[in-house]
């Protein structure tokens, strides 16, 4: 029997997380609780909310505090806690609105909310009171932009949101760098006690809860992670849950094995390298992005209109890759700049493209056991042009219609390479080869991209569903290869929405 296969044997371990203060310890829980269902049924917070558990509305929002990677200061982001699973909050700090109430006075976002009457029902009011901490603890200055993109997973439906957006701007610079929260006996905690706390919390052996029908695995090394694997290969492999979490919201599954990825070393890396953007499976869209975007500009847009913060600081874009949605908007612009992925199973590792990942509607590359180890973004080429739109209903938070990426080299007029991927145009993102041949080494002209326009009917035959016709994705895509032309020429250069005043 090996290790792992013996664990199921051990005595169960304790989920250890801070919560005002306190070290909460728990052993004997269900590992897909959510940490919504904790705080609201087992011991009676109820002032987070729940509206949708999927994600949705923010009505649930929470604040985490982690140790950043060099483990010498905290990490604050905002997260959906209907989704969350209780044992992820192991070795973090827990924030929720009943944490800001440091003896009986109002936190300064909660009294500007009162201020600008940015309340009616106050369903949504404690959400949005948890987005607005995450921010004024992380920006002491936000701009208008900042402030509708941190609001961008909460909901209200009758207040309206400017009284809202003039709380937080009107928050702005009041006691910076605070540490307001509810302590035990009252005390005031410094910034360095609750550093030192969470070091405290750390574990040199990996989390293990084993139950009678269910257990969790919180692995450190890739390693410990491939065996486990090896041993349990039907284990489901969880990494920020926005989409596990919904399995079990609104699905009901059952999930007997849980792999948290969350605590992997070699998954939590994120370098540049010489040649590549190297960006471990377990780190967070929310930091991956922001690499992405320094290196690729070009790409802001797209990843500001991945679901919402909260969805980004808990989800990863390894997760976004293997789940593998036919409508995933990070996999487009990564297939066209020739993105691969390193899949590890036992001590094996190889590398595969991206393009060549996608088998079928929800089948990937990936052999039972196997996982993702690392995602591999080439750096971007002198002169070549990159573009991805994303089209839906909503601007913020809202599935895509459809989703492309183009990427262009142009050697004199000739076109010496093309990519084009699509979302929402067949059972899995695709590259549009037909398309793409028709452009390769010909003059970069209105007369080869309507050759090219006309071939996309060979590419992709897409479904219609509530989302939009099969005509609308099609002609959709038509015509966003159009704009990508006609951005590339210089004649049509607002990509960006304008929304918002800086
Ligand atoms: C409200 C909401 C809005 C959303 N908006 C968008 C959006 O705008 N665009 C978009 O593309 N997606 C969106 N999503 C989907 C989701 O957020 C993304 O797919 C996200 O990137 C998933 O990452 P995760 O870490 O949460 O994955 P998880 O839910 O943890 O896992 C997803 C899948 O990947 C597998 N997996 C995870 N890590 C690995 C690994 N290392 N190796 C092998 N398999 C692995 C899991 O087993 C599972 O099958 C949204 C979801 C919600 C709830
Ligand atoms: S309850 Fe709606 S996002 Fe969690
Ligand atoms: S105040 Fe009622 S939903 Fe926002």
């Amino acid at each position: 029997m090996s290790d792992h296969a013996s664990v199921l044997n051990e005595q169960p371990d304790k989920i250890r997380f801070v919560l005002d203060g306190e070290i909460i310890e728990i052993s004997n829980v269900d590992p897909t609780r959510t940490v919504l269902q904790f705080l609201r049924e087992d011991i009676y917070r109820t002032g987070t909310k729940e509206g949708c558990a999927e994600g949705d509305c923010g009505a649930c929002t929470v604040v985490l505090a982690e140790l950043n990677r060099d483990g010498d200061d905290l990490s604050i982001r905002a997260i959906n806690s209907c989704i969350q699973f209780l044992p992820t909050l192991d070795g973090k700090e827990l924030i929720t609105v009943e944490s800001l109430d440091a003896g009986g006075e109002l936190h300064p976002v909660q009294k500007a909310m009162v201020d600008c009457h940015a309340s009616q029902c106050g369903f949504c009011t404690p959400g949005f009171v948890m987005s607005l901490f995450a921010l004024y603890k992380t920006n002491a200055n936000p701009t208008r932009r900042e402030i509708d993109d941190a609001l961008a997973g909460n909901l209200c439906r009758c207040t309206g949101y400017r009284p809202i957006v003039d709380a937080a701007q009107s928050v702005q610079n009041v006691m910076p760098g605070d540490d307001w929260l509810r302590q035990p006996f009252g005390r005031q905690t410094k910034p360095v006690q609750r550093v030192e706390r969470l070091q405290g919390l750390r574990r040199q052996e990996s989390l293990r809860l084993v139950g009678r029908d269910k257990s969790f695995f919180a692995p450190t090394s890739s390693d410990e992670l491939s065996e486990i694997l090896a041993a349990h290969p039907d284990a489901t492999v969880l990494a920020g849950g926005t989409d596990i979490g919904l399995w079990v919201t609104k699905q009901h599954r059952e999930l007997n094995m849980v792999v948290y990825t969350g605590h992997v070393d070699a998954l939590n890396v994120l370098d540049v390298s010489a040649t590549h953007i190297e960006i471990g499976a377990a780190v967070s869209l929310s930091n991956a992005m922001v690499v992405i975007v320094e290196l690729y500009p070009d790409l802001d847009e797209l990843f500001r209109r991945f679901a919402s913060p909260p969805i980004r600081n808990a989800g990863t874009l390894g997760g976004n890759i293997a789940n593998g949605s036919p409508i995933g908007d990070s996999m487009p612009a990564l297939m066209v700049v020739g993105t691969s992925l390193v899949l590890r199973s036992g001590s094996d590792t190889r590398e595969l493209p991206l393009d060549e990942f996608y088998i079928d509607y929800q089948v990937n590359a990936l052999r039972p056991g196997e996982f993702i180890e690392r995602i591999r973004i080439p750096l971007p080429e002198g002169n070549a042009v990159l573009r991805s739109h994303k089209l839906s209903k909503r601007f913020d938070q809202d599935i895509s219609a459809v989703c492309t990426a183009f990427r262009l080299q142009l050697e004199d007029d000739r076109v010496a390479s093309f990519r084009m991927a699509c979302g929402g145009m067949a059972a899995t993102i695709r590259r549009a080869y037909n398309c793409e041949a028709e452009v390769v080494g010909r003059r970069w002209n209105d007369e080869t991209v309507s050759r090219a326009i006309n071939a996309l009917k060979n590419d992709f035959v897409p479904i219609s569903d509530m989302r939009a016709s099969a005509g609308y994705r099609l002609q959709a895509t038509q015509n966003l290869l159009r704009r990508f032309y006609l951005e590339s020429c210089g004649e049509f250069t607002e990509t960006v929405y304008s929304y918002g005043r800086d």
